[in-house]
């Protein structure tokens, strides 16, 4: 296990290693590429935030890193200016189902007043902080991959199934230029993909968390009218009322979800989420609002988030009799943004069970390499990885970081150089056991 910062009895080390760190934090970005952390360093460098993600120079970079450890490089744009790129290490059988290691490479935008290190700079601290928008979600696994085919390599391990690598774009905003056309394309259906890995997140303990499935977005919103009135009047079923009415009903919908998770009995991910988001009503007046009027109309938005197992056709169903019936004047418009259901009509997860034997290859690959898997989970929001398993192929959500405070989309996104390090340790293992799993034949 890598760790350089367990050397008491060795100070001159421990400065020498203290001087190299802020020798490289301070040098500028043409640093040599000499090492994986200063390959890591200068993809975070590349400015991929939304909303104008120039995917142009971080794709000419992984792909002449590819091309430097012989590897076959591909870029197919689905969407102009959107570049897919596709690295392949061949596999000894090519009857076998290849495996498919994902990430995207866009990244949410940051605020650099809110950050203690310029957010595209990928600062290395003097404790082995790497500072970047995008190091942990999810610039760390692109690098990760590729290095730990380059170790691969320099043992001269030979995959018998096909690795692909490939790093789309828009993941951010929904990937519906990215992901979703990839994988609905003649170039993906080519790869013959019998199991993918994307993204996950971190874990703040040492455990590895890995994910089965996520929950589906729904943009809810429901609109109340009623009979507008006087300020001072009290009458029935004016618009406000009615609306929160509805709040009340969904708001103890939300409690009985919130109490599930409360007691244990399930984690947050696993129950249906429904958090207001906007309330919209009033009369407009040049200072405010009119204060002796009760409008006509009222709205109310809710950010919805269903768990795979969740019915949806039960949830559409409360809403339309419960939360914003016809017979209390209600409208409701339902923005469904992720399928719940693969192509056959099943929940959208991939089985954690002996019915799914790559689940058992990847644990065991998580054990080889010393570590340990905390019980899969689904994850609360929402990754590429659901395009994949629409299509049936089973899929894991994973991201090595162990003991790393979860920061993605936050403000000073870091990984420690020592949690990516390791996570190149994990990939050997599991694209070592993975592409030499045989046994599944056609899987
Ligand atoms: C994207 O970046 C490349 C250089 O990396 C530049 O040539 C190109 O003009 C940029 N594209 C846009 C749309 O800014
Ligand atoms: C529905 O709207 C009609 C017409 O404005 C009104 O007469 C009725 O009282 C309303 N009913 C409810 C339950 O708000
Ligand atoms: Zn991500």
């Amino acid at each position: 296990m890598f760790n350089d910062r367990h050397f008491p009895h060795l100070p001159s080390l421990a400065l020498l290693l203290l001087f190299l760190r802020l020798t490289l934090a301070t040098s500028p970005p043409q640093q040599d590429l000499e090492t994986p952390i200063a390959r890591f360093q200068k993809y975070l460098r590349f400015n991929t935030a939304h909303p104008n993600p120039n995917y142009t120079a971080p794709v000419s970079f992984l792909t002449s890193l590819a091309q430097s450890l012989g590897l076959k490089t591909r870029s197919v744009e689905f969407a102009p200016n959107k570049p897919t790129l596709l690295i392949t290490w061949q596999g000894s059988n090519p009857s076998l189902s290849s495996l498919l290691f994902n990430s995207h490479l866009d990244s949410v935008p940051a605020e650099p007043s809110k950050w203690t290190h310029p957010p595209f700079s990928a600062a290395l601290t003097p404790e082995g902080k790497i500072f970047a928008r995008g190091a942990q979600d999810d610039k760390c696994i692109a690098i990760q991959y590729l290095e730990a085919i380059r170790n691969l390599k320099a043992r001269n391990f030979v995959p018998t199934r096909t690795i692909h690598i490939s790093f789309v774009p828009d993941e951010e905003i929904g990937g519906i230029d990215g992901a979703d056309k990839f994988v609905k394309s003649n170039e993906f259906k080519d790869l013959d993909v019998g199991f993918v890995l994307d993204e996950g997140q971190a874990s703040v303990n040492d455990e590895f968390r890995v994910f089965y499935a996520d929950r589906s977005p729904w943009n809810l919103i429901i609109k109340a009218r009623g009979v507008p009135g006087h300020g001072s009047r009290m009458y029935d079923n004016g618009a406000m009322e009615n609306l929160m009415n509805s709040i009340e009903i969904i708001n103890r919908f939300r409690d009985s979800q919130f109490d599930v998770v409360k007691a244990g009995k399930a984690a947050n991910s696993e129950v249906i989420s429904v958090n207001p988001v906007f309330l919209k009503a009033g009369i407009p007046s040049p200072t405010g609002f009119v204060m002796n009027m009760q409008p006509s109309e009222a709205e109310a938005g809710f950010d919805l988030r269903l768990p795979p197992t969740t019915d949806p056709e039960l949830v559409k169903k409360r809403i339309a009799e419960e939360w914003a019936p016809a017979v209390r004047n209600m409208t409701y418009e339902i923005i469904e943004k992720g399928p719940l259901r693969d192509y056959m009509g099943r929940p959208l997860m991939t089985a954690i069970d002996d019915s799914n034997p790559w689940w058992s290859v990847f644990k065991q690959a998580i054990a080889a390499a010393g570590g340990k898997l905390a019980k899969p989970e689904i994850l609360s929001s929402t990754t590429d990885a659901r395009f994949m398993r629409q299509l049936g192929i089973p899929t894991f959500g994973f991201s090595p970081m162990t003991n790393t405070p979860i920061l993605l989309h936050d403000h000073n996104e870091f990984l420690k150089d020592t949690v990516f390090l390791r996570g190149i340790e994990v990939y050997e293992h599991i694209i070592r056991a993975l592409s030499s799993f045989e046994e599944a034949g056609s899987v």
